[in-house]
């Protein structure tokens, strides 16, 4: 079964620098627990960064594609950061706030992290931003897109890595209500991402005149029978569907749309998340043709994508999907403010975040903007054979 198959990718055995970063993970104690325990999180030259990504739960293998990223960044790094010794100590976010929050307190009460990078789950970044903010230390999201953490809301020690939810729905609405000829049926897990994902599609696909055949939200992270919203689908008379899944969620949901037969006759639209990497590959053929929005991919065709692409091919024997990049590019972004604060404590850090300058990332040159988020290009992808299966090829820049 699908969701098997998306487990299954987490199990494969580590080559190269995986099989290096697998041990010092280990050593680091993936429950929060650290070796060595100071003071401020710098024991030493060594500076403690907590990462906090989901081990267990329907994104895991987002989690280990997160770990991946940062790890590759740090052993081209030398292991350093702003040229100073880095420890990771890794927390299990898992399904959500429920877990999430109490690790990401760990690590900064009692494992004394200098930072926090990750957090997958929008309504686990909900549950963090007043800690972090009180708490006085930087958490730098690099997956978790919930609106309200940054713009409006921004505190001086959150920035996102990653997007803002209503955002990456946001700029596929034009795409969709020009290339589709009556209305689009809308459906999401139903929790923060989800219904911002929804939000911020609808807003500019009505806007550019589009019309909604239907409107649907799936209980998140239980449902594995889709074939009482796609029976809805097909009875709205929709002429297209946009939707919002990831990891497990998003291969059932894509496996089902082809076996319920509506894959023929009703093109399916999605933020990049519904084809992201190792669930593509449990898709396989019924992917085929889903277009997506998304700020990433492994097919961009540039010398600095293509180097990455094929590092982190060699380190962990596939490729690299936005959850690897947004972390990668998190660790870019520690490098840049450790050796520009003036030491490793949490304000001074965060005084310095905003002035880092751009990211040199395998998605395209980004800088943060004044609402704390990652200013990017957004890319309208298809999901096409390739020569070692499916790939998401570039269509074109939305934005
Ligand atoms: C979120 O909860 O923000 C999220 C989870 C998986 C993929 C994208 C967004």
């Amino acid at each position: 079964m699908g969701v098997l198959s998306v487990l299954v990718r987490a199990l494969r055995p580590a080559t190269g620098v995986a099989a290096i970063t697998a041990g010092a993970l280990a050593l680091s104690g993936c429950g929060g627990s650290s070796l060595s325990q100071s003071g401020g999180g710098d024991s030493g030259d060594e500076v403690k960064i907590g990462l906090l990504v989901p081990l267990s739960g329907v994104y895991a293998p987002l989690g280990e594609d997160m770990r991946n990223g940062f790890q590759l960044y740090l052993d081209q790094h030398g292991g350093e950061l702003g040229k100073r010794k880095i420890k990771i100590v890794t927390a299990d976010e898992g399904a959500g706030p429920q877990s999430g929050v109490p690790a990401a307190q760990k690590l900064v009460t009692q494992d004394q992290v200098t930072a926090v990078a990750g957090v997958v789950n929008s309504a686990t970044a909900l549950g963090l931003r007043d800690f972090f903010d009180e708490s006085k230390r930087p958490l730098l999201v690099a997956n978790a897109g919930a609106d309200d953490i940054t713009g409006a809301r921004k505190s001086a020690y959150v920035w996102r890595t990653s997007f803002a939810n209503g955002k990456v729905g946001a700029a596929l609405g034009p795409a969709v209500a020009d290339e589709v000829d009556g209305g689009v049926y809308l459906m999401a897990s139903d929790y923060a991402a989800g219904r911002e994902m929804v939000a911020g599609f609808r807003k500019t696909f009505e806007e550019a005149g589009g019309k909604v055949a239907g409107e649907e939200f799936t209980p998140f992270g239980k449902t594995q029978d889709y074939q009482p919203y796609l029976s809805k689908i097909r009875g709205s008379g929709a002429k297209a569907v946009y939707v919002f899944y990831a990891g497990a969620e998003a291969v059932s949901f894509v496996k089902q749309y082809k076996q319920f037969g509506l894959a023929g006759e009703t093109p399916l639209y999605g933020t990049g998340f519904l084809t992201e990497g190792g669930v593509l590959e449990a898709q396989g053929d019924a992917a085929e043709g889903v277009k997506t929005s998304l700020h990433y991919s492994s097919e961009i065709d540039t010398p600095r994508n293509k180097k990455f692409v094929e590092a982190y091919s060699k380190a962990f024997n596939e490729s690299p999907t936005v959850y690897a990049v947004q972390a990668y590019d998190a660790a870019a972004v520690l490098d840049k403010a450790l050796a520009k604060a003036g030491g490793t404590g949490g304000e001074e850090l965060a005084k310095v975040l905003g002035s880092i300058g751009p990211i040199d990332s395998p998605r395209g040159q980004w800088s943060f903007g004044a609402d704390h988020d990652a200013e990017q290009k957004y890319y309208l992808r298809e999901v096409r054979s390739g020569d070692g299966g499916m790939v998401n090829a570039i269509v074109r820049e939305l934005s």
